[in-house]
């Protein structure tokens, strides 16, 4: 299949390239920049991303080109276009400050393949500290800004190359997806058949050769990734696949029982698990939350083993790894480091293998690949909860009563935002078609619940502490609840939804009239970094 391969130096939004090119039906590898693959057949162009570092830095980040200069297009995106220019002849520069924010390009060259369809005073984003001040050989300047004259160059030829001092991949470079179907699909040729119709078509095969006949195991956890996995494996090999459910007993209300019925639903073989009594047993009087997690996690490993054992003739285990969870990101200091795993620990006389069908996808392309197979809505748009689940939204120790008490709060707020609607129109409406949610629109406008426009939300139990109410005529002496709602693209930055007064009045008089035990509500106005999404 076609591929772009995104060389990655260490910036923060080299993901996001490699979303834009995806959403360009088009499939893309962001790969660590010194590891450019030795097979390159399929690759039809490269795209160097920006870094942290200054091309002059003693440790910045030398790649060698050598190989694909000549013979694949290149577009390097600030560092990308720095670094170029610095090793074909042309010179760049500290610019004293960094510059950061919005630019309006004026173009000098209107023939260039790159900015084809673009308006004439079109905004970018710029965010760099050092500037290219002489153009590499055979370069010639595109566009200037009012603060930076070599914005954009191209090095014309049967194979072109192109620099842009500026991030096309950041939503404020308003024409930054044209610049990038520009270069993808106009210069480097791309046929756009990456799509959530064919991804299903061709892992489908692929699973059916790869499993053959063996049994496969798969750990459900009502997430959206295992969840597609579910049913993408269903599709190819049907009841060969077992799925396992582990109910650790801090699910939300009704958790267990409403995703056991839609796994029916769909037709998949799972074995339901309640082990909830083994879990809070061993959590009991446990407050210290690294100790929490490693009781749950020790606990849930055992469990989940013991069944998978039970699976005698199992070959494989298949697990919803993402894309995000794979990549090898750059830090600043050059270390690569390797993102978490989701590798459980079953044991290694089990000898299986792994099987991670949705390895190369991101979030919202998971969601598309769900849709595509008809799942219903609520499960692809299902927000992400912890694995530990309510465990590490009550602070302090666990008892059964205090996760019901949590689990009625939480309700009350997750089935307030699914009922609160907000019309939307203009930016902010094409944000949420953008995800991939399918909503009509009218009038240039959509109607669409508080949950889908959030990217994850819950309440936390506060049980250490207490404070003093008043109910009828009854001074009470009870707990808060702190409700939590983030807005992210992918849980490692993430900023707390401003969420409508009347909505949370309204959320906050139920909370304490209908949750015994509950007599304050508060909302917690925290982004990360550098708090975190969960409390524990
Ligand atoms: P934090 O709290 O680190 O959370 O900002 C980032 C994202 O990860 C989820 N999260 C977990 N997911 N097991 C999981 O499967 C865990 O132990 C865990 N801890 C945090 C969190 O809900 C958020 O989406």
């Amino acid at each position: 299949m076609q591929k772009i391969i995104i060389l990655d130096f260490g910036s923060q939004t080299t993901q996001l390239i490699g979303r834009r090119v995806r959403e360009l039906d088009t499939f893309c590898e962001i790969l660590p920049y010194n590891k450019y693959p030795e097979d390159d057949s399929d690759v039809i162009g490269v795209i160097l991303s920006g870094s942290p570092l200054s091309v002059y830095a003693d440790d910045a980040f030398h790649v060698d080109l050598s190989r694909i200069r000549g013979r694949l297009p290149i577009l390097g995106i600030c560092y990308g276009a720095q670094y170029m220019s610095h090793i074909y002849g042309g010179k760049v520069e500290s610019a004293g400050t960094r510059e950061y924010g919005r630019q309006n390009l004026q173009f000098v060259d209107t023939t260039c393949p790159l900015f084809r369809g673009f308006e004439p005073h079109s905004q970018v984003w710029m965010s760099h500290g050092d500037s290219i001040t002489r153009l590499p050989e055979g370069a010639h300047v595109v566009a200037s800004t009012e603060t930076v004259q070599n914005a954009a160059y191209y090095i014309p030829g049967e194979v072109p190359v192109f620099g842009t001092q500026f991030h096309p991949e950041v939503f404020h470079s308003l024409q930054g997806t044209l610049l990038l179907k520009n270069f993808v699909v106009d210069v480097c040729g791309s046929k756009q058949e990456w799509s959530a119709d064919a991804f299903v078509e061709s892992t489908v095969k692929e699973l059916r050769e790869q499993i053959g006949s063996d049994r496969v195991i798969l750990g459900l956890s009502g997430g959206v990734d295992s969840s597609v996995v579910a049913v993408l494996l269903n599709k190819a090999i049907g009841d060969q696949l077992t799925c396992i459910f582990v109910d650790h007993g801090m699910l939300r209300k009704n958790e267990f029982e409403d995703v056991m019925r839609d796994y029916e639903c769909l037709g998949l073989h799972v074995i339901g698990v309640d082990a909830s009594e083994r879990f809070l047993s061993d959590l009991a009087g446990v407050t210290e939350p690294e100790k929490k997690r490693k009781i749950i996690g020790r606990d849930f490993v055992e469990v989940f083993n013991a069944e998978a054992k039970k699976i005698t003739d199992a070959k494989w285990l298949a697990q919803g790894t993402i894309y995000p969870d794979r990549i090898e990101s750059l830090n600043i200091t050059g270390k690569v480091i390797k993102s978490h795993h989701n590798v459980g620990g079953l044991p290694e006389e089990m000898h299986l293998q792994l099987c991670e069908p949705l390895k190369w996808l991101f979030k919202d392309e998971v969601r598309r690949v769900g849709r595509s197979m008809g799942m219903p809505e609520h499960l692809i748009t299902r927000h992400p909860f912890p694995g530990p689940g309510l465990a590490v939204r009550i602070l302090g120790d666990i008892t059964r009563e205090k996760v019901r008490v949590l689990q009625e709060a939480d309700d009350i707020f997750i089935r307030g935002l699914r009922e609160y609607k907000v019309r939307l129109s203009g930016e902010e409406a094409r944000a949420v078609l953008a995800a991939g949610i399918p909503i009509n629109m009218e009038n240039g406008e959509i109607e669409v619940s508080l949950y889908d426009q959030i990217w994850q939300a819950g309440a936390i139990l506060l049980s250490e502490v207490r404070s003093v109410g008043v109910m009828g005529d009854e001074r009470t002496y009870e707990n808060p609840v702190a409700l939590r709602a983030v807005t992210s693209s992918d849980a490692m930055t993430a900023d707390w939804a401003h969420l409508p007064y009347d909505f949370m009045a309204k959320c906050s008089n139920e909370i304490i009239n209908k949750v015994k035990g509950v007599n304050r509500v508060c909302y917690d106005i925290s982004s990360k970094p550098p708090a975190t999404i969960e409390w524990e």
